[in-house]
C-alpha cells in the first residue's frame, strides 16, 4: 500500500474536532479518516500545559504506530497551542495541520473593528496565543474571553436532552459573552466573534439566538481541511479516485470514553451510523 492510501489522523479531547472533521471529509472526498476523541483526560483547557502536551504526544505516538497515519490534524486549538512546536520538531516529516483561532480572517470580516475571541483558559493563555494578538497589534481592538466549563457543557450535550442541554450552554454563553460588551454593527460594537475552541461550533445556534444574527461566526475548520489538502499535494500523498466515498465507508471514530457520547455526536454532526464508533485501546 503507497502512503496516499493510508488514512488521515484527527484528534481532540472529546467531540469537538469533529467540527473539523465536517470540514476534512467534504474538502478530502477520497481520503479515509482515524479521529481519536481522548475523552477519558478531558476538557484539556483547564488542565496545565504539560499534561496537555503528554497527552498530545501520546495521541500522535497511537495513530502513527497502530494506524499508519500519514498526516495529523491535531482539530484542538488547546493542544495546538501547547504543543505544535514539539510535535513538528520530533515529526519533522509528518505533514502536521494545527488551529489556531482565526484572528487574520477576523479582520477582514469585521467592519466596526472590534472582534470577540472565545476559547479555552488554555489556549487564550498560551505564549502562542500572545505571539499570534502581538503580531495583529493596531489593526483591530480584541477583546478576549476565556469560557471555563463551556467545551465541558458541549460534550455533556450528547448525554443529555436538546433542550436540557441547550439551557445550559446558553446560560453559559450568556455570562462569558455580558463581560466582553456590546455585539452589534453600531459603533464601538463587537460585529465579529472568534470561536478559538472547536467545541463551540456546535454552540452556533445558542450564540446567534443570544447575540443576533448580525454578528458574524468565524471558525476553523475550512481553512484546516483547505491548508491539509495542501499540505498532502505537496507531499504527492493525497488520495485520489474515480467517484467520491461515502463517508460511513472512510471514517474511523474512537474514543477512550463512553461510546454513546461520540456515537450520539457523530449521528448528530456528521450523519454517521453508530456503527462508525469504536472503544479506543484502553491503553491510549
Ligand atoms: N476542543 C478543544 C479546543 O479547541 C479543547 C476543549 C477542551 O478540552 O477544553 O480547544
Amino acid at each position: 500500500m503507497t502512503l496516499a492510501a493510508h488514512p488521515i489522523g484527527v484528534f481532540d479531547s472529546g467531540i469537538g474536532g469533529l467540527s473539523v472533521l465536517q470540514a476534512l471529509q467534504a474538502a478530502l472526498p477520497h481520503e479515509h479518516f482515524v479521529y481519536l476523541a481522548d475523552n477519558a483526560h478531558a476538557p484539556y483547557g483547564e488542565k496545565s500545559d504539560l499534561y496537555v502536551r503528554q497527552r498530545t504526544h501520546a495521541i500522535a505516538e497511537h495513530l502513527l504506530q497502530r494506524h499508519q497515519i500519514k498526516a495529523l490534524v491535531v482539530a484542538c486549538n488547546t493542544a495546538t497551542a501547547a504543543a505544535i512546536h514539539e510535535l513538528r520538531t520530533q515529526y519533522p516529516h509528518l505533514p502536521l495541520i494545527g488551529v489556531e483561532p482565526a484572528l487574520k480572517p477576523a479582520i477582514a470580516l469585521s467592519r466596526t473593528h472590534r472582534i470577540g475571541v472565545i476559547g479555552t483558559r488554555g489556549t487564550l493563555g498560551s505564549d502562542k496565543f500572545h505571539r499570534l494578538l502581538s503580531s495583529l497589534e493596531g489593526q483591530a481592538e480584541f477583546i478576549v474571553q476565556p469560557c471555563n466549563g463551556l467545551a465541558l457543557a458541549i460534550e455533556e450535550s450528547t448525554h443529555i436532552s436538546a433542550s436540557a442541554s441547550s439551557e445550559k450552554i446558553t446560560a453559559l454563553l450568556r455570562g462569558y459573552t455580558g463581560q466582553m460588551g456590546a455585539f452589534g454593527h453600531g459603533p464601538g460594537q463587537i460585529d465579529t466573534l472568534v470561536l478559538g475552541c472547536t467545541h463551540y461550533v456546535f454552540a452556533q445556534n445558542e450564540l446567534q439566538t443570544l447575540l443576533g444574527t448580525d454578528v458574524q461566526l468565524v471558525s476553523t475548520g475550512e481553512p484546516v481541511a483547505r491548508q491539509t489538502r495542501r499540505l498532502l499535494e505537496a507531499a504527492a500523498q493525497l488520495r485520489s479516485g474515480p467517484a467520491p466515498i461515502a463517508a460511513s465507508a472512510r471514517m474511523q471514530l474512537l474514543t477512550n470514553g463512553e461510546l454513546s457520547g461520540l456515537q450520539a455526536a457523530a449521528q448528530r454532526w456528521l450523519h454517521l451510523p453508530h456503527a462508525a464508533c469504536h472503544k479506543a485501546d484502553p491503553h491510549v
